[in-house]
């Protein structure tokens, strides 16, 4: 495998783009890629046992995934891609998957397996096959505001799309909002894949995001928008709080001027 190989070169971008945000301390953090096996021009031939997923996938039966390793830290995915990353393949009935590329000192994907997996079934059904790339970060600002606010759905997405103008058109979707649950669990990979049916964001409660996207830049971008709106908010506070602020009609205007729609089961509660 070459780092000339676009995926490989577009992941070490994003990884680099993330260290440098500050979203990745240590381990934390995660990405997953479903890869075109037309660009996939190499023979592996160091597979691994195969390994049963907790929930059978048909939805994804055959397809192969960039995936960064547990432990492995975002920041060293650019140093050392092969000890960071690895390719593994789902069999064909979806029940189970091996690593065939990567992973070189022994590792093992991310913990947060399940949720991608599971996620990535939801979006290629969703989008025909368009979204392919996963981002989990632990962005501080987004962070904060899981602490200092009583949250939902509705009220993360209204503060977010009223902390900067163009954050309806980035997200019209919204932001689900998730209260905390174990990470690395069944019940948080079946609670994100679920929210993924409406969303391209999920904000997991006192722990980070998780943003879709056709490929890694529109997912990064989607996040990036998001954590300055949380920053934005964090210092609106610290100067005494919102003297004034966009209306539900000034949102819903500049929505449909950019050809918007935003999503109707958080905008029509909003008064
Ligand atoms: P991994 O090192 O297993 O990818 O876990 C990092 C993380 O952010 C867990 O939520
Ligand atoms: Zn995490």
């Amino acid at each position: 495998m070459s780092e000339t190989n676009s995926f490989l070169k577009e992941i070490i971008k994003t990884s680099n783009d993330i260290w440098t945000k500050g979203w990745a301390e240590r381990n934390a953090g995660n990405i997953s890629v479903r890869l075109d096996t037309e660009e996939l021009h190499c023979n592996f031939n160091n597979k691994s046992p195969w390994q049963k997923l907790s929930r059978q996938l048909p939805g994804i039966g055959g397809d192969y995934f960039l995936v960064s390793g547990t432990g492995k830290y975002i920041r060293n995915i650019p140093v050392d891609p092969e000890a960071s990353l690895g390719i593994i393949e789902v069999d064909k009935s979806g029940e189970n998957y091996r690593t065939v590329w990567g992973y070189k000192d022994g590792g093992r994907p991310t913990s947060e397996l399940a949720a991608h997996l599971q996620a990535h079934s939801v979006r290629k059904n969703m989008t025909n096959g368009r979204d392919r790339a996963l981002i989990h970060t632990h962005p501080a600002n987004l962070i904060a505001l899981t602490y200092a606010l009583e949250l939902d759905t509705c009220s993360l997405t209204r503060l977010l799309w009223e902390m900067h103008a163009e954050c309806i058109v980035v997200f019209p979707e919204g932001v689900e909002f998730l209260p905390w649950m174990m990470a690395g669990s069944d019940q948080i990979a079946d609670a994100t894949a679920e929210a993924f049916r409406k969303r391209n964001m999920v904000v997991w409660q006192y722990h980070g995001i998780f943003a879709t996207g056709d490929d890694l830049d529109t997912a990064f971008g989607l996040i990036d928008t998001v954590e300055k709106a949380a920053e934005i908010h964090i210092k609106v506070m610290s100067l005494g709080g919102c003297k004034q602020k966009p209306s539900i009609d000034t949102l819903r205007a500049i929505a449909a001027n950019f050809g918007k729609v935003p999503a109707p089961d958080i905008i029509d509660r909003l008064v």
